[in-house]
């Protein structure tokens, strides 16, 4: 099964595409996570990507597609099934996608467009931070730790945010995805694969609309 969370920034992909993998055991390709991974390295391509994503811009096609195709074809090796979150964001990368699936006999199953307000996004977005051992995310307003500065999880005292998540930042994130991703819209939806949720209710009850798309749409699952 190959299924894309689809939504602007902050909308909940990264969320709840864990949650899939949990539930269904598919295996979560994040292209943002996988380019902090780069930026982290130190490496020359990370250098390059961390500016890019730093200013709130979209990486090259190039890059991005050659960091997909590589983790596809790993994933696929071991025959599971895949939860995209942050890829694809352009008409070429989405084309690029088709056409390795094509190579297996595969195609994208849905499309779960997350449908969040503007400010919602902001807000999620410019409160939001981790801890720096373990990960484990915290929000200024809605998810405080239960100890002031300590981690629930782990108990580490460290905590970052990311550098892409200012206000200003998020504002050119959003134009990027309204300039750039949002024409996949009807891309997909001219294949008869995209699927809308309303983005604004609780986790667990996205959680739920989602689960209940996957099993109405997708063959094979109940
Ligand atoms: P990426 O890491 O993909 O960031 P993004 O798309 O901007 O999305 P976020 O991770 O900020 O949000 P999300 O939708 O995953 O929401 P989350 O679950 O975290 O990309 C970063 C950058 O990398 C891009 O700007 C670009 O530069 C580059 N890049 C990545 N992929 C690329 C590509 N394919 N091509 C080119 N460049 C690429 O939730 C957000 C917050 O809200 C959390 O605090 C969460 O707890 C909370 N939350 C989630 N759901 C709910 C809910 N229902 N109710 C209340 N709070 C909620």
């Amino acid at each position: 099964m190959i299924v894309i969370l689809f939504g602007p920034p902050g909308a909940g992909k990264g969320t709840q595409a864990q949650r899939l993998c949990d539930s269904l055991g598919l295996c979560k390709l994040s292209t943002g996570d996988l380019l902090r991974a780069e930026a982290a390295s130190g490496s020359d391509l990370g250098r390059r990507v961390q500016t890019i994503m730093a200013r709130g811009e979209l990486v090259s096609d190039d890059i991005m597609i050659a960091m997909i195709r590589k983790k596809i074809a790993e994933e696929r090796a071991n025959n599971r099934g895949v939860v995209l979150d942050g890829f694809p964001r352009t008409i070429a990368q989405a084309e690029a996608l088709d056409a390795m699936l094509d190579e297996e006999d595969l195609g994208v199953d849905a499309v779960i467009e997350m449908k969040v307000d503007d400010d919602t996004l902001v807000e999620r977005i410019a409160g939001r931070y981790a801890c720096a051992a373990c990960g484990a995310g915290y929000h200024d307003s809605f998810k405080k730790p239960a100890t002031a500065n300590v981690c629930d999880q782990c108990g580490g005292t460290e905590f970052v945010r990311r550098a892409d998540d200012s206000r200003e930042t998020v504002r050119t994130r959003l134009d990027a995805y309204n300039r750039q991703t949002a024409p996949l819209l009807p891309y997909y939806r001219e294949k008869g694969v995209l699927f809308s949720v309303d983005g604004m209710q609780s986790i667990d009850a996205v959680e739920s609309q989602i689960q209940n798309v996957l099993k109405a749409e997708v063959k094979g699952l109940t």
